[in-house]
């Protein structure tokens, strides 16, 4: 979403949806987009998951029906209150991924999808 559309899209919802349900038609719809990453894994109801650069919740609404214990990571207020709104049984913390408050080994499952481009390499840590 690295586009002339970038901040506007963050700032409207109903844009970026429409933007990244339009992009998920290449993998058969945003449903199967929000599954994929995950599709083949062992994964038990107790893992715990991180959604790292959750956005508004996109993927979240996806990843509460498989694991009761999500919690979202954003840095951007808005997209976090967005996101408590649309998917209300998640976790939130808002902050940056480059330095995050959890200690070594906390969550199982590390999530993230449509975010990685807006980091400079080498800046997450690895440590979960
Ligand atoms: C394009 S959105 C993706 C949202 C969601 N994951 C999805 O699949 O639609 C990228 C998100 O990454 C967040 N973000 C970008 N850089 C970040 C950073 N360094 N730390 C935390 N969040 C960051 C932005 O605030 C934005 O909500």
């Amino acid at each position: 979403m690295a586009t002339i559309f970038r901040d506007l899209s963050y700032r409207y919802q109903c844009l970026y949806d429409a933007i990244a349900r339009l992009a998920a038609l290449s993998v058969g719809g945003n449903a199967r987009f929000g599954q994929l990453a995950w599709a083949n894994l062992t994964v038990s109801a107790e893992t715990k998951v991180l959604d790292l650069c959750c956005g508004s919740g996109q993927t979240k609404q996806f990843l509460v029906q498989y694991f009761p214990d999500v919690t979202g990571l954003d840095a951007a207020p808005l997209s976090l209150q967005l996101a408590r709104k649309n998917v209300p049984s998640a976790n939130y913390v808002e902050a940056f991924a480059e330095s995050m408050p959890f200690g070594d080994c906390h969550f199982d499952l590390v999530h993230s999808s449509v975010a990685m481009h807006e980091m400079r390499s080498g800046t997450i840590a690895t440590n979960l």
